[in-house]
């Protein structure tokens, strides 16, 4: 790990010893990630969520590198001090060898961590990618890039036996290197237990207060979305209103006679 990526990630590597609960919020362009880091989040994530919320995907699952890498840039160019997490896309990390190559670009692109999806199945892939030296950010519970096969976003840890799978999932993560563990969608009890059965934080989204730390989808807490807002979110403005507004505003004053535009 080289010493300013350590160095920028020590507000997250050392939160949870210190007791303090980290703000997760993401960012895809330069304003935003300007904004962000302005207001004082301490990590910025650049999710492939973009592929819902920036691109009109139905999904993660069409995100690229590509589209990663650019994405990352533009963060990296607006952030001033919050570590940048940046996401590995659907089928990017099918092997660990792959995993390092495409973790290693994202790097190159400013990033100072990556982030997967997959606990217990992925350990391989990310110890790979700790061993290069990269910081890894494992992601557990609902796992978009697997949407399709799941048929939608559902909740996990509602039985036993998937709150333990889910339990030995985070501590396999943990002993193959990850910094933290994002948890979608998890039963607030199982998430609990699974805080406090790991040194490492856990990011909770969708899965109660208890988590080490929460993010969002910033699009969703800004109201930029306004055509969905999952369940869980109370959004704490309403940009996209806002937007709408401004722009009807601008259209009337340049259909309006003599307008000052
Ligand atoms: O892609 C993303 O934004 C994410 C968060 C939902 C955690 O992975």
């Amino acid at each position: 790990m080289s010493e300013p990526m350590t160095n920028r990630l020590a507000p997250l590597l050392t939160a949870k010893p210190n007791g303090r609960k980290v703000a997760m919020l993401t960012a895809y362009d330069y304003p935003m990630a300007r904004l962000l880091d302005e207001a004082g989040v301490d990590v910025l994530l650049v999710g492939d969520s973009l592929g819902m919320v920036v691109l009109g995907y139905p999904d993660t699952t069409l995100v690229t590198m590509d589209d990663m890498l650019h994405h990352t840039r533009a963060v990296v160019r607006g952030r001033v001090s919050a570590p940048v997490v940046a996401d590995l896309p659907f089928a990017s990390y099918e092997t660990p060898e792959q995993a390092v190559v495409n973790a290693r670009r994202l790097v190159e692109a400013g990033a100072n961590a990556v982030k997967l999806e997959g606990g217990s199945a992925k350990a391989a892939h990310i110890a790979a990618i700790v061993g290069a030296g990269i910081p890894v950010v494992a992601h557990i519970g609902m796992l978009p890039q697997h949407v399709r096969e799941e048929g939608g976003y559902k909740i996990k840890g509602k039985t036993p036996e998937d709150a333990q799978r889910l339990l030995e999932d985070a501590k396999a993560v943990e002993a193959a290197g990850a910094i933290a563990v994002v948890l979608e969608l998890v039963k607030p009890e199982a998430a609990c237990a699974i805080g406090a059965a790991v040194g490492i934080p856990t990011i909770g989204i969708g899965s109660g207060p208890d988590c080490d730390g929460q993010v969002l989808v910033t699009h969703d807490l800004v109201g930029m979305f306004p055509w969905f807002t999952p369940k869980f979110v109370k959004p704490l403005s309403a940009a996209g209103e806002t937007i709408r507004s401004a722009a009807a505003e601008f259209i009337l004053r340049v259909h309006g006679a003599g307008a000052q535009v």
